[in-house]
């Protein structure tokens, strides 16, 4: 008896232990890629404690112990409403939104990057934060909207896009040159209701979604969830395009 308990758990240690090295590469049967899901979850439950928690609180509910002394407050990720998503306005995000949004965190608040954990650990992480909203459970995730090639930054461009900017009201948030100083800046709320400033756009660093071309296209087009900053599905593509155009070169890092 005692003989065969020896014998099954380095056994049943090692196949843990292959499970976990395997990541997400999901090339095996069904079966095992459910435990290798289940695997992940959990891994990712004890990096979440570990990482997260104080921030974010035990149960995903955005009230660690820490919550209470920064702006803007962590997420209470139970809701599933995220900023950052490739999908189309109010959907779920993708587990490549989630991660990069790991790897790159929130600049400009205290959501730090997790660049320094390796990329298993990341996307564990993104499977255990999916287990403490049921909008995973309950809805399907889109497929993220299709971004084109950016469109040259010539003179004519960049010159629409600010017509635009003005035009399409973004500067009674952003300001007329960017710096989030509108006139409707100080009377935001997000859907948590806490006051939430109009990002200064000169900033980049500060970017929340990304200060590539395509981020910023995306940020333009399908909004930041929970959040003031509305959706511009109604506007052509290169109407889009030329206000990236127009936001990069107002960048000044
Ligand atoms: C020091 C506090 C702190 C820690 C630690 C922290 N976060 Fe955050 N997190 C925040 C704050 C603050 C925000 C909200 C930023 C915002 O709304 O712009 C946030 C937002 C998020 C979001 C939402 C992103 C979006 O698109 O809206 C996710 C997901 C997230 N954190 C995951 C994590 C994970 C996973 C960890 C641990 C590996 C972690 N956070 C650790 C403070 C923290
Ligand atoms: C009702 C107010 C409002 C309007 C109108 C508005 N924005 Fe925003 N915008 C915001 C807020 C608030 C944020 C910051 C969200 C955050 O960081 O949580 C933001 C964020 C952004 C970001 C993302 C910056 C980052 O951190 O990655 C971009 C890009 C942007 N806005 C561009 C525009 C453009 C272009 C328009 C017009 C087509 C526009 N906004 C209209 C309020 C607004």
């Amino acid at each position: 008896m005692k003989k065969s308990i020896l014998l099954v758990l380095p056994i049943f240690a090692s196949s843990v232990f292959w499970l976990e090295a395997q990541g997400r590469a999901e090339n095996g049967s069904d079966e095992e890629n459910f435990l290798q899901h289940q695997t992940d979850i959990r891994v990712g439950k004890r990096l979440y404690r570990t990482k997260c928690a104080m921030c974010h609180g035990t149960t995903g509910k955005g009230d660690g112990m820490v919550s209470r002394y920064v702006f803007p407050k962590p997420r209470d990720l139970s809701h599933g409403v995220f900023k950052i998503h490739s999908t189309p306005t109010g959907s779920l995000p993708t587990d490549q939104d989630l991660f990069d949004t790991l790897t790159r965190g929130m600049p400009g608040t205290t959501m730090p990057s997790w660049a320094n954990l390796s990329e298993q650990q990341r996307w564990q992480l993104v499977s255990y934060i999916k287990t403490l909203s049921d909008r995973f459970k309950n809805e399907i995730v889109p497929e993220p909207i299709p971004i084109g090639a950016p469109k040259p930054p010539y003179a004519e461009s960049i010159n629409n896009g600010r017509r635009l900017f003005i035009d399409a009201g973004c500067s009674a948030c952003h300001g007329v040159g960017g710096k989030g100083d509108g006139p409707s800046a100080s009377t935001l709320k997000d859907s948590w209701d806490y006051p939430i400033v109009p990002a200064d756009l000169t900033i980049s660093r500060n970017w929340r979604g990304g200060s590539r071309p395509q981020d910023i296209f995306r940020s333009i087009m399908v909004g930041f969830g929970g959040t003031p900053m509305p959706s511009y599905e109604f506007l052509s593509e290169d109407q889009i395009w030329d206000m990236t155009n127009y936001l990069l070169s107002i960048v000044k890092d």
